[in-house]
């Protein structure tokens, strides 16, 4: 079965003003640190890049891959770094910057994996928190938006790789059965 693109959850105007609170908190907190923000690719990308201008404060960006999903929409359990951060983080005040927080997989085994490199400070950033999915306790520090349990693309988020340039976050739905009369946004021909 396809999916399509179904209703907005949060629009690009509600993104935009939660994050100017983020970043207000985040430029609060961190004023004299010079944090590192790690963003986690890919989907943090679009989150960390408004987050960052619109916190007026010193920092320096990182990056790490990791594998958490596999191509749909099921969580595989196992987690593994891709790409690693370019940099030593150690005794640096350290954000983590994070798309989604879903079974907490992900967001707990990189919070280890970095705490192990001894950074000054460790906290989480997350867009958004799907509270209902969680299976592994983790402390998210900031976050956006807490959402029900629903699959979600735009915004970063993806659904095989596609819909991360939606300006806003949108359910995931699955295609009606029939033919679409004039056509749809659907990936049917990934899956
Ligand atoms: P977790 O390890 O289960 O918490 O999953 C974290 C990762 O799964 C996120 O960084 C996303 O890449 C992906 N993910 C979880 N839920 C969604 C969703 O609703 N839409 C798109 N990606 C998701
Ligand atoms: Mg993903």
């Amino acid at each position: 079965m396809g999916h399509r693109v179904g209703r907005v959850l949060i629009t690009g105007e509600e993104i935009a003003g939660r994050i100017q609170e983020l970043a207000g908190a985040v430029a609060h907190d961190y004023a004299e640190k010079d944090p590192v923000l790690v963003g986690v690719l890919k989907g943090a990308v679009v989150f960390l890049a408004d987050l960052i201008r619109a916190a007026d404060i010193p920092i320096t960006l990182d990056f790490v891959e990791l594998s958490s999903y596999g191509a749909g929409t099921g969580s595989s359990g196992l987690v593994e770094i891709i790409s690693d951060l370019s940099g030593s983080i150690e005794n640096r005040h350290v954000l983590i910057v994070e798309d989604i927080i879903d079974t907490g997989r992900t967001a707990h085994y990189l919070r280890r994996n970095l705490e192990s490199r001894h950074p000054a400070s460790l906290r989480l950033c997350a867009l958004l928190n799907k509270a209902g999915r969680r299976e592994i306790v983790v402390e998210i520090d900031y976050v956006g938006f807490t959402i029900p349990n629903e699959f979600v693309v735009g915004y970063g988020l993806d659904f095989m790789a596609h819909y991360r340039n939606l300006p806003y976050i949108a359910v995931l739905e699955p295609e009606p059965a029939g033919p679409e009369p004039g056509g749809s946004l659907a990936l049917q021909d990934l899956e």
